[in-house]
C-alpha cells in the first residue's frame, strides 16, 4: 500500500475532472512506465479510498476502466493485480459477462472527453463561446441545401431514399476523386469509401487494423475524438510532442529501434492545422514520417479535415499525395467545409484494404444516409461546396486576424501562442506557475466566456496549462470582447497585472 501511495500525486478536487478518471490516468501511467510491474497487487478499493479520502466508488470505477483496457485483472478472493498483456485472463479481457439486465447496466461506459466537455459548459445566451470544434450556424448554406434536396428528389425519386451500397454512392465517390485532386491526391472511385463522419472513419480504421493493447502513435495533444476511440477500443498511445514543424519524431524513432518492443500498429497524423494546436507539419517532417512508416511498415492514418482551411502561405501536399507505397489511409469530411449535420465523410485507402474496411463499416451501419450522399454530390457537382468554402474562408481569415489582434493587445505578457496559418484554433499556453486552465475556466464562465480546456486533448491528462479558442465562432467585435472577458477572469485569479484598456 505505502509504495503505491508514495507514487500517486494529489488528486484535483475541482469538480471538473472526475476523480475516478484522474486516478485511472495516474495508475495507467505508473503501469505503462513500469513503476507498477505486472503481478503487483493493488490495495482493496475500500482501503485505497480511505487513504486518498475519496469515495470507494471512484476507486471501483478507476479499477474497472483499467480492467477494460486489459491493464488490471481481479482474482476472486485474492484482489486486483497489474496484468502483463499476454497474461490477462480470458474473462477479464472483454467487458464482464453479466447475467442480467441490471448487471449489464453497471458495465463501465468508455470515457468520452467530447461528452464531458459539452457537459461542463452550461448553455447561456450571454456567453461568448470559443469552445466548439465546429463552424458557426450562420455559415451553413441553408438555401443551397434546400435546393439540393429538391433537385435530388426530382431527379432520383425514391432511389434517393433507399439503402446505398455500403461503399457509398458511386457518383459521390467519383466527385470526391475530382475534389481531392486539387490537393494533389490521385485516386480512383474504388479506393474511396463513404462513411457517416470522420469520427466514424477513425474508429473504423482502428477497429480494422488494431487489437486491444496495441499502441498507436499520435501527437500529444491530439484530436480528442481519437482519444475517445482509443479508450473504447482499449488501445494505448505513444504520444509525441509537437514543435513548430509538427509531431517530433525522435521518440518514435527511439521506440522503433528497440528490438524488444512491439511496433506500433498505426500512426495517426493530422499534418494540416492540427486540432487543437493549429500547427502545420513542415514538408521535410512529412517526408521523414513517410520514410519511417515505410521502413517499419506501419500504416499512417492521415486526418485531412482541416487541409482546405488555409489563410496564408503555400499549400503543402497531404501525406497521401506524397505516398508512393500505399501506406497512407486518408480521411476527411464534409462537416467543416459544408455543414456537420450532413454527416458525410470519406476514406481513401489502397484498393487492397477496401474489402476489410467495407465489412467493418457494414457492421456499424448498413449504409451511410443515401439522401445526404446525393445532396453532397449535387453540391460538389454544382461547385457550391468550393464556393461556400471560398466565402467562409474570407470571413474566417478576418476572424483569425481579429483573434491575433486581440491576443496581442489584451492577453497577459506571459501567455504564449502561435500564429495559426489556417484551421479554427488559437492554442494558448498559460505560465507554468499560477492558475491552471480549469481554474481559469470556472472564472471565465462567471465572466461570460468559455473555451476548451487543454487538458482534454492530452493522452494522459497531465497538462493543465492550455486553452483552445475557436476563433471562427464569433464576429471580430465579439472576439475582442470575449478575449477581454477572459483576461478579466484571469485577473481575478492573478490580481496584480496592469489594468485593461476598456476599448480595443
Ligand atoms: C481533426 C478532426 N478529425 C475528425 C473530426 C470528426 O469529423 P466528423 O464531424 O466528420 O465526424 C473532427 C471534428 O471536429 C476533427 O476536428
Amino acid at each position: 500500500m505505502l509504495p503505491l501511495l508514495s507514487l500517486l500525486q494529489e488528486l484535483r478536487r475541482d469538480g471538473i475532472h472526475p476523480i475516478f478518471r484522474q486516478l485511472a490516468e495516474q495508475l495507467r501511467e505508473l503501469i505503462a512506465s513500469g513503476q507498477l510491474p505486472p503481478g503487483t497487487r493493488l490495495p482493496g478499493s475500500r482501503e485505497l479510498a480511505k487513504h486518498l479520502q475519496i469515495s470507494r466508488l471512484s476507486v471501483v470505477h478507476a479499477y474497472e476502466l483499467l480492467q477494460n483496457l486489459g491493464m488490471l485483472h481481479s482474482q476472486v478472493g485474492k484482489g486486483t493485480f497489474v496484468s502483463a498483456m499476454q497474461e490477462v485472463p480470458e474473462e477479464s479481457r472483454g467487458v464482464l459477462t453479466p447475467a442480467s439486465f441490471s448487471e449489464r447496466q453497471r458495465l463501465p461506459i468508455p470515457h468520452s472527453s467530447l461528452h464531458e466537455m459539452v457537459d461542463i459548459c452550461p448553455p447561456q445566451n450571454q456567453l461568448i463561446s470559443f469552445l466548439s470544434g465546429s463552424l458557426p450556424y450562420d455559415f451553413f448554406p441553408l438555401q443551397s441545401v434546400r435546393e439540393a434536396i429538391d433537385a435530388v428528389l426530382d431527379r432520383d425519386g425514391a432511389q434517393a431514399l433507399r439503402y446505398e451500397p455500403s461503399t457509398g454512392y458511386l457518383p459521390l465517390r467519383r466527385s470526391i476523386c475530382e475534389h481531392v485532386c486539387s490537393n494533389g491526391i490521385r485516386c480512383q472511385p474504388d479506393e474511396v469509401l463513404i462513411t457517416g463522419g470522420a469520427q466514424q472513419s477513425i474508429d473504423l480504421i482502428l477497429q480494422a487494423l488494431t487489437q486491444p493493447g496495441d499502441a498507436i502513435v499520435s501527437a500529444n495533444p491530439t484530436f480528442l475524438g481519437l482519444l475517445d476511440s482509443l479508450c473504447a477500443r482499449r488501445l494505448q498511445v505513444l504520444g509525441l510532442p509537437l514543435d513548430d514543424e509538427g509531431m517530433e519524431l525522435t521518440k518514435l524513432e527511439e521506440a522503433l529501434q528497440k528490438p524488444d518492443r512491439q511496433a506500433p500498429a498505426l500512426i495517426f497524423a493530422a499534418p494540416c492545422f492540427h486540432n487543437p494546436t493549429g500547427v502545420e507539419m513542415s514538408l521535410p517532417r512529412r517526408r521523414h514520417l513517410l520514410r519511417l512508416a515505410s521502413q517499419y511498415q506501419i500504416p499512417i492514418l492521415e486526418d485531412g479535415v482541416f487541409h482546405e482551411f488555409r489563410y496564408e502561405g503555400t499549400p503543402l501536399p497531404p501525406l497521401k499525395a506524397l505516398d508512393e507505397e500505399g501506406i497512407v489511409i486518408y480521411s476527411s469530411t464534409f462537416s467543416k467545409n459544408l455543414l456537420p449535420g450532413i454527416n458525410t465523410s470519406y476514406i481513401i485507402a489502397p484498393a487492397g484494404q477496401h474489402e476489410r474496411f467495407q465489412i467493418i463499416h457494414h457492421a456499424a451501419e448498413v449504409a451511410t444516409a443515401s439522401l445526404n450522399q446525393r445532396v453532397v454530390q449535387w453540391l460538389l457537382e454544382q461547385g457550391i461546396v468550393a464556393n461556400q468554402l471560398g466565402c467562409n474562408l474570407r470571413v474566417m481569415q478576418r476572424r483569425r486576424d481579429a483573434a491575433l489582434y486581440a491576443a496581442e493587445h489584451f492577453f497577459p505578457r506571459e501567455w504564449r501562442w502561435r500564429r495559426p496559418l489556417g484551421g479554427f484554433f488559437l492554442w494558448v499556453e498559460l505560465p507554468a506557475v499560477g492558475p491552471n486552465a480549469s481554474e481559469l475556466y470556472r472564472q471565465a464562465l462567471e465572466h461570460g466566456v468559455s473555451f476548451a480546456i487543454g487538458d482534454y486533448f492530452f493522452a494522459r491528462c497531465s497538462d493543465q496549462r492550455h486553452l483552445r479558442l475557436n476563433f471562427t465562432e464569433q464576429e471580430p467585435k465579439r472576439i475582442c470582447e470575449g478575449f477581454q472577458r477572459l483576461v478579466r477572469a484571469w485577473k481575478t485569479l492573478v490580481p496584480c497585472e496592469k489594468p485593461l484598456p476598456v476599448h480595443p
